[in-house]
């Protein structure tokens, strides 16, 4: 009666580490997509991506029109980033180092996005964003924004 049950528990034991190294197995070998970069790297700051046809108003279906937040806890949204002129967002307070960027007349397409998201410090001088991003995390994350995040004036 007391062998039998300590003998069972162990065979659970040794069932549920298996199980969990399987589990592990397979979420490793799941493919990360750009979304996951996102949600890891840059939604904490930036906020998620409502992912609308316009990048700044949700329209629902009975017509009426709501305004999105454009100001997210520590940075401007990226909704519509892609094609969006930089430094635009407004009520967000840009950083000098920002603003001089935008008066370039830059804009955010891939190439410049690239660029950014390699060293954002580096590239654009004096930026509040301080990121470095991996070359498969960073093509990732671009495959993902322009599928959802094009920019609609
Ligand atoms: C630690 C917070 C933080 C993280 C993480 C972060 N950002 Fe930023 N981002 C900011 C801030 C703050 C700004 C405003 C920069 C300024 O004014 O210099 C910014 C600005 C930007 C801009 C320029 C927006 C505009 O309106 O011109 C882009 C593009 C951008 N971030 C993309 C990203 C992407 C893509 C990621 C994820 C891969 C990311 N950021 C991760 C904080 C962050």
């Amino acid at each position: 009666m007391t062998k039998l049950p300590r003998y069972l528990l162990r065979i659970v034991g040794l069932g549920s580490q298996i199980v969990i190294m399987l589990g592990l197995t397979l979420v490793s070998a799941a493919a990360k997509d750009g979304r996951d970069v996102y949600d890891d790297t840059c939604v904490r700051c930036h906020g998620l991506l409502q992912e609308q046809t316009s990048w700044h108003q949700f329209i629902p279906a009975d017509g009426t029109t709501v305004d999105l937040a454009v100001v997210t806890p520590q940075g401007p949204t990226l909704n519509g980033i892609v094609g969006r002129p930089a430094g635009i967002i407004e009520g967000y307070t840009y950083s000098k180092g920002m603003r001089a960027f935008a008066e370039t007349d830059a804009v955010w397409d891939r190439a410049t996005l690239d660029l950014f998201l390699t060293d954002s410090r580096k590239f654009v001088k004096g930026t509040f964003m301080i990121l470095k991003l991996g070359d498969d995390d960073r093509a990732l994350v671009l495959d993902y924004l322009e599928r959802v995040a094009v920019y609609r004036p």
